[in-house]
């Protein structure tokens, strides 16, 4: 399953995880719901992060395929919008904004957790992937700003972190994981190209990310990865 099917990365993890012939079924969820024929036929269905009731349904609707949930991927995120960009300084710092940045990059992925990891395959590999980010990082936090988003995905980390050691007690094999995608050309990023970036397309972020994913093993469960396999500072 992919949710935020609809984004850069979303959409380029769903189309390569279609094209691999050991999934029964891959599943997109986007905020809007796909059109069937930018998604194939099995792959349609509407999630808003900021909607309980949309996340239920969804999981309901997976649950009765009746497949083991082999992998799931968080693709969702906010880091500007609403007519705010990221703060420079904490003289920018805006309730609303803030407020938004949790709902979507924090508590969406929590209620996301919250329904969908008792779906997750009981025996053998299996993963529960939340697209995170470096600059949420604090050992790693040297430039300051970005107060609201920064926050959210450090928040994010740590529920990663904490349903990763309720995970290992109920399942061995499977791992629950933040990843960092680089720096890749979407609308989340777009603002902020800039000369001299390593800026990835989202194609080859995500056949990075996918390749991260089918390496892991069960002792990294709870980690905090790049595109790379590297663990990250928290
Ligand atoms: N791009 C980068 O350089 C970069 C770097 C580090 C981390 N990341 C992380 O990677 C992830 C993917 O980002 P991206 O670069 O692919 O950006 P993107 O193309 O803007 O995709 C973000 C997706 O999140 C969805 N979304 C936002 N609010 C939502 C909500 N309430 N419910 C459901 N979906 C919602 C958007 O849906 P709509 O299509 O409906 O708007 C969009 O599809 C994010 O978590 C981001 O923080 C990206």
């Amino acid at each position: 399953m992919v949710v935020g099917a609809e984004g850069a990365m979303g959409s380029a993890l769903l189309a390569q995880m279609q094209a691999r012939p050991e999934f029964a079924m891959v599943r997109g969820f986007s905020r809007n719901g796909l059109p069937a024929s930018a998604a194939g036929a099995s792959a349609v269905g509407a999630l808003d992060v900021c909607s309980e009731s949309s996340i239920a349904e969804a999981a309901r609707v997976a649950s009765a395929t009746h497949l083991p949930l082999r992998l799931f991927i968080n693709a969702t995120g906010f880091l500007h919008g609403e007519g705010h960009m990221p703060e420079k300084s904490w003289r920018q710092i805006d309730p609303g904004h803030m407020a938004r940045s949790f709902a979507v990059n924090t508590i969406g992925p929590a209620l996301l957790l919250k329904h969908f990891l008792p779906l997750l395959a009981r025996e053998g590999k299996a993963v529960f992937a939340m697209m995170s980010a470096k600059v949420g990082s604090i050992g790693d936090n040297r430039l300051g700003g970005w107060y609201s988003y920064r926050a959210s995905k450090a928040a994010l980390n740590q529920i990663v972190r904490t349903a990763a050691v309720e995970l290992a007690r109920r399942q061995r094999e499977s791992i629950c994981i933040a990843l960092h995608p680089g720096t890749v050309n979407s609308r989340l990023s777009s603002p902020f190209r800039k000369e001299g970036l390593d800026v990835s397309t989202p194609e080859a972020a995500a056949a990075r990310l996918l390749t991260v994913l089918d390496r892991l093993q069960a002792a990294d469960n709870g980690g905090f990865l790049d595109h790379s396999g590297k663990s990250l500072p928290w």
